[in-house]
């Protein structure tokens, strides 16, 4: 009995403290299942604004492939423009001033001299249009195919800057049996590629070589020259390099990947490989 009692002092003592305790425990929950609500909202949110920030990515994928799909339409325009027109009006006129040569009489050197350094312009310029003709689409990318316009190019280009270019390439008959689109990818990062080795590597010899790999055309170029730091390159944000990423990008527009490697003392090598599928030719 005497217990008892001593137990109801000691719980009516403990009592306002435990309601307090039992106050904050309540206020405690309360903020916590508030933090809890927030932190699904929030956490909601972010998930909203990930997927938003996926779908514009995707949109701007998309939209960059059509603009180089456009862009290489456009080239293909131009080029066959130049080729067609501006080539033949000029060649044209050289014809006749070849026949107006023949046909000055005596005592006329004069004019024959002045219609023979008009002739050599006019040669001059026809060359420069087939040259802009071809750099800009290579009729025989479409006509011939990848291999042919490839070796024409790198036979131009070599000449042209002194670059010395050793090109291998297997399985020709399987290459020229992938789709345009994938064909002038090839084609346009051999031609970056080889640019970007004659304005930065300073080498003495580059190397192409295009082979099949598991179901994949893999094509390798590279240098023996000056190397440089790719990762800070690419990461640099105040300097935009177009080459490289263009490569990348339509390298990966057709379902392929794109590599960069560079080695002090040995140089730089790209590397494309791009699936080979029921979508292509045959
Ligand atoms: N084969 C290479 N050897 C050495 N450095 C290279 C090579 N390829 C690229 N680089 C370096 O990477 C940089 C970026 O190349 P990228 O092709 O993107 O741009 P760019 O050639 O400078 O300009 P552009 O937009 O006209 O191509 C170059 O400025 C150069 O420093
Ligand atoms: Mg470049």
């Amino acid at each position: 009995m005497k217990t008892k009692s001593h137990q109801l002092i000691v719980q009516s003592k403990l009592a306002p403290e435990l309601v307090a305790v039992r106050q904050q425990l309540r206020r405690e929950t309360g903020l916590r299942k508030a933090a809890d609500m927030a932190l699904r909202k929030s956490r909601k949110q972010q998930d909203q604004l990930l997927e938003k920030s996926h779908f514009m990515q995707e949109q701007l994928r998309n939209l960059s492939h059509q603009i180089l799909l456009a862009q290489e339409e456009e080239r293909r325009h131009i080029s066959r423009e130049l080729h067609d027109e501006i080539s033949q009006t000029l060649t044209g006129i050289n014809v006749r001033l070849a026949a107006l040569k023949i046909h000055v009489t005596s005592n006329t050197g004069d004019l024959q001299k002045k219609i023979s350094n008009t002739q050599r312009l006019v040669e001059k310029s026809v060359a420069a249009v087939h040259r802009f003709a071809r750099e800009l689409r290579p009729a025989m990318l479409d006509d011939l195919g990848l291999i042919p316009a490839l070796l024409s190019f790198m036979k131009e280009f070599g000449k042209r800057t002194g670059l010395q270019i050793r090109f291998t390439a297997l399985t020709a008959d399987r290459i020229e049996q992938l789709t345009s689109v994938k064909r002038t990818v090839l084609y346009r990062v051999v031609q970056e590629a080889l640019t970007n080795i004659t304005k930065h590597a300073h080498a003495s010899l580059a190397k192409v070589s295009i082979q099949i790999h598991s179901g994949a055309i893999c094509m390798m170029i590279s240098d023996d020259g000056k190397s440089f730091d790719v990762e800070r390159v690419l990461s640099a944000r105040r300097r935009i390099c177009l080459g490289i990423l263009g490569m990348r990008e339509r390298v990966e527009m057709v379902g392929g990947t794109f590599a960069i490697e560079s080695i002090p003392g040995k140089g730089t090598t790209v590397g494309v490989k791009i699936p080979l599928q029921n979508g292509d030719k045959k």
